[in-house]
């Protein structure tokens, strides 16, 4: 049967023969221990640079796997267990796990897989994560522009007459910068329209903060449905850059052909197993739990100060303020000391501030500069 990802996927990309790299070509061999290595150009003796226990690790003079499956097969673990047993759900057979370098990689190997520029268009929600469109820019493809509603909601009237022309419509939920999840019932309609039209993309990129949101257990009934997340937020792994794409075999079968060779370097790898571990993953929860009171103290102390207009509700590890009057408090802040982040170019959240959780002190002193402001 022709899936969707077969109807959307450009000839170009149809005809690709995915780069041999020298641990694609011995995948699935046997007996590797007993072979020798001289197929990839690496130096065959092992290296120590620094002394012996700060040094680097001596196996890194070897490639990484091709596409690290331990990574994905403990990420789709984590999922099954937090995001789709609690629905009573299971991610299918069909579903699979790629492990790629940030959420970032998961959008840009998308747009490059699905869109021919000149040809196809994305669609994207603003205000949202500034990179689909980017990545669309860079590559040549179009970016049609449905704005959320006032409520932050996706405005389905005005998004249906664009599905024709769009291979992927790009979501984000819990939104970044707005802070909220998407209705699931609005969600369920897009799902049902573009089944046969669109590739529908959620980036779940701040999911842990808000988990009941999660649209991975439909993944099962919607095969169109893509789910991108990320180790740089809850977990806390925003250096090693480590994201997941979970999609349907039909879909990453196509994503597989233009996947960089070793995405995932060792040491990350490494990192990232340790995280998807029972402890790990507990200590992801607790500082979660940790971060959201530190947060809901804090969007409870900001909304009490006079030249604070609204604090919107934040399902995510940061909090978007409107504030009263002409002032830039973006540039207030940041003559303090205090990096914020403005979202300059959205309409809807001209003049707002984005504001990162962080420590209990970085956010009293954040408070204690605001309530200086005269
Ligand atoms: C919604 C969203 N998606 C993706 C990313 C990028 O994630 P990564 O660090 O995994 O590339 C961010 C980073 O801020 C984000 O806010």
């Amino acid at each position: 049967m022709t899936s969707l990802a077969d109807k959307l996927v450009p000839e170009s990309v149809k005809k690709l023969i995915p780069y041999q790299s020298a641990r694609r070509i011995a995948r699935g061999m046997t007996n590797k221990a007993d072979h020798l290595w001289l197929n990839a150009n690496e130096l065959e003796s092992c290296c120590q640079y620094g002394d012996e226990k700060q040094g680097v690790n001596s196996h890194y003079n070897r490639y990484p796997d091709f596409l690290p499956s331990d990574i994905a097969d403990a990420y789709r673990c984590y999922c099954e267990q937090f995001y789709c047993e609690a629905m009573d759900h299971q991610l299918n057979d069909e579903c699979e796990v790629m492990a790629v370098r940030g959420a970032d990689e998961a959008i840009d190997l998308l747009v490059r897989t699905f869109c021919q520029p000149g040809n196809d268009q994305i669609l994207v929600c603003p205000p949202t994560y500034g990179m689909y469109e980017f990545c669309a820019d860079s590559l040549g493809v179009k970016t049609a522009v449905v704005p959320l509603t006032a409520e932050f909601q996706l405005d389905l009237a005005k998004i249906v007459p664009e599905l024709e022309k769009t291979s992927i419509v790009f979501l984000c939920s819990p939104n970044n910068p707005t802070g909220n999840v998407l209705q699931q019932q609005d969600l369920l309609i897009l799902l049902e329209r573009t089944k046969d039209q669109a590739l529908v993309v959620v980036d779940e990129a701040y999911i842990e903060f808000a988990p009941e949101s999660s649209v991975v257990h439909l993944m099962a009934q919607y095969p169109h449905l893509i789910v991108i997340r990320t180790l740089s937020k809850a977990f806390g792994l925003a250096a090693i850059r480590v994201g997941f794409l979970i999609a349907d075999q039909s879909v990453m079968s196509y994503v597989a052909r233009l996947v960089a060779p070793y995405p995932i370097a060792d040491p990350s790898a490494e990192i990232a197993l340790k995280a998807l571990t029972s402890s790990g993953l507990a200590q992801m929860q607790a500082q979660t739990t940790h971060l959201i009171e530190i947060r809901d103290w804090f969007i409870n102390e900001v909304s009490q100060l006079p030249m604070v207009e609204k604090v919107y509700y934040s399902c995510t590890n940061f909090v978007l303020i409107r504030f009263k009057g002409q002032t830039n408090f973006y540039e207030y802040l940041l003559n303090k000391g205090i990096v914020a982040r403005s979202p300059a170019n959205e309409p809807s959240v001209k003049g707002c501030v984005r504001i990162s959780i962080g420590s209990v002190n970085s956010m009293n002193k954040t408070l204690q500069v605001l309530q200086e402001y005269q």
